[in-house]
């Protein structure tokens, strides 16, 4: 397994809050929010030392890689981080080292898990199941409800991504109502277009960004319809514009209030976009934008 974990230490290290659900067998689940996935089986090729315990068909449990006890009912900010087993295999050096024990050293390029068909076009159902409990038949409409997905829709993608990988993110994750969601209503009814929302109304990551690459839904799905005007990994592409400096200086100010906001370190630079993947509808004809947006404000 390929992965990139300097990336992913970044995002070990941020502060976590917490995240409740449900899981399948009915039991509340506390876990940080930003935290390495659960209950996927170890891959065969994974061989941690014995004292990394397994639940029921090789999952990944709390004890897998805590040696806490009762770290399950223990509010997740009580937690001693400290313990000397806190990590299974005592205190490391470095985090990676305690990654290593499962995933190989090899490391540096990231396994882009939305690459899902191979080179024969086969989908590769072992990554299917990185995010859903079973691989879901491609032909059939799932609501959020029915797909049973590892980890709720709006937590999946933190596990590997940030909140913030784009300056509107964060702003972006709140209630949609009045105007916008009647034009949002409006325009995915009139598109036959898949842009969910969370129970509570909520945007997340999946309201604007479909998970999958193009040609894993049968094509006449709501949830199928996606840009995808390059191969996926190239990822979206930019090209400079002349203007760069005067819009860089122009959001200087707003920058620093977010980056003292959030405790983000994010620098900025005006690109156009050039080639768009894994969007629902193109954002760089403001189509995506104008399926909440109106233009009169
Ligand atoms: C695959 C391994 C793995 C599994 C399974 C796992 N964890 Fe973790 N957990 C980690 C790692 C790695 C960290 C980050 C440690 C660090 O930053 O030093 C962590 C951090 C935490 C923290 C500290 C968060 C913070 O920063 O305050 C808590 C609490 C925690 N895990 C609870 C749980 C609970 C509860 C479960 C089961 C529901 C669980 N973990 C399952 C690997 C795992
Ligand atoms: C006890 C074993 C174990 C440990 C320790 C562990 N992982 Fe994992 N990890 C897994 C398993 C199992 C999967 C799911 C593999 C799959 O289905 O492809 C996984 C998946 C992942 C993935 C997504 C897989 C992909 O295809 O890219 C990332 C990223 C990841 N782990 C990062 C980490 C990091 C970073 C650490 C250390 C902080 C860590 N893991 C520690 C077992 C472990
Ligand atoms: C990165 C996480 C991720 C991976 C990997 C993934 N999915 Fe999904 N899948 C989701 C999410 C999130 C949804 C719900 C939102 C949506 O439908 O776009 C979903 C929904 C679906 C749906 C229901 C579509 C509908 O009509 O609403 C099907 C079918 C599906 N996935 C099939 C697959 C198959 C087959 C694979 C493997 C080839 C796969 N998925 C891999 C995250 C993922
Ligand atoms: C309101 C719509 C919207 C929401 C919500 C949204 N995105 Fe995006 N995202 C976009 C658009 C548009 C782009 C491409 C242009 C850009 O970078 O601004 C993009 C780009 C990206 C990229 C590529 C960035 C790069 O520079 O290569 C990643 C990764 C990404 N989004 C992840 C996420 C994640 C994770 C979430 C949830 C926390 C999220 N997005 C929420 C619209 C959205
Ligand atoms: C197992 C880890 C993993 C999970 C889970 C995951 N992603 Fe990704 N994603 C990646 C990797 C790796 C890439 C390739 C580009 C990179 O390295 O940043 C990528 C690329 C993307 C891109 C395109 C950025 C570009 O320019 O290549 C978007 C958009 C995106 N992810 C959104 C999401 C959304 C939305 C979710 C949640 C449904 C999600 N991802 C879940 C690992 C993940
Ligand atoms: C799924 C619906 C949705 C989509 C798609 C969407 N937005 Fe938004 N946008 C919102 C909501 C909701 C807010 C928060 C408004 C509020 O606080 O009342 C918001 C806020 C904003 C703001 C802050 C100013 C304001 O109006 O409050 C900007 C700027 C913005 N969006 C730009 C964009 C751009 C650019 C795109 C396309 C890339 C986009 N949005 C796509 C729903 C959306």
């Amino acid at each position: 397994m390929k992965i990139y974990l300097g990336f992913l230490l970044l995002l070990f290290s941020f502060h976590a809050n917490s995240f409740e659900y449900i899981n399948k067998e009915g039991k509340k689940r506390e876990i940080p929010e930003l935290h390495h996935i659960l209950d996927v089986p170890l891959l065969d090729k994974m061989k941690p030392p014995k004292e990394f315990e397994l639940g029921e068909n090789r999952t990944l449990q709390c004890i897998t890689c805590h040696g806490i006890e009762d770290i399950e009912d223990t509010p997740i900010d009580e937690v001693d981080k400290d313990h000397d087993n806190f990590l299974r295999g005592g205190r490391y050096r470095k985090l990676t080292d305690f990654c290593y024990n499962c995933h190989q050293k090899e490391a540096n390029t990231r396994n882009n898990i939305h690459i899902l068909l191979d080179e024969q076009d086969q989908i590769i159902e072992h990554k299917c199941k990185y995010c859903h409990e079973e691989v879901p038949d491609q032909n059939k409409e799932k609501t959020l409800d029915e797909i049973k997905l590892r980890l709720p829709a709006e937590i999946l993608c933190y596990g590997c991504h940030l909140k913030t990988p784009h300056l509107n993110s964060i702003d972006h994750l709140v209630e949609l109502k009045d105007k916008k969601l009647k034009q949002w209503k409006h325009t995915t009814k009139e598109k036959n277009i898949y842009m969910p929302l969370t129970k509570k109304g909520k945007i997340m990551c999946v309201t604007c960004h479909a998970p999958h690459q193009k040609g894993i839904l049968k094509a006449s799905l709501p949830a199928a319809k996606q840009v995808e005007d390059v191969a996926l990994k190239e990822g979206i592409l930019y090209k400079k514009h002349p203007w760069a400096e005067v819009y860089e200086t122009d959001k200087k100010i707003r920058l620093a209030e977010f980056n003292q906001k959030t405790g983000e370190n994010l620098t900025l630079e005006y690109k156009r976009i050039k080639a768009e993947v894994l969007l629902r509808l193109p954002a760089k004809n403001g189509e995506l934008c104008l399926s909440c947006h109106t233009f009169d404000y």
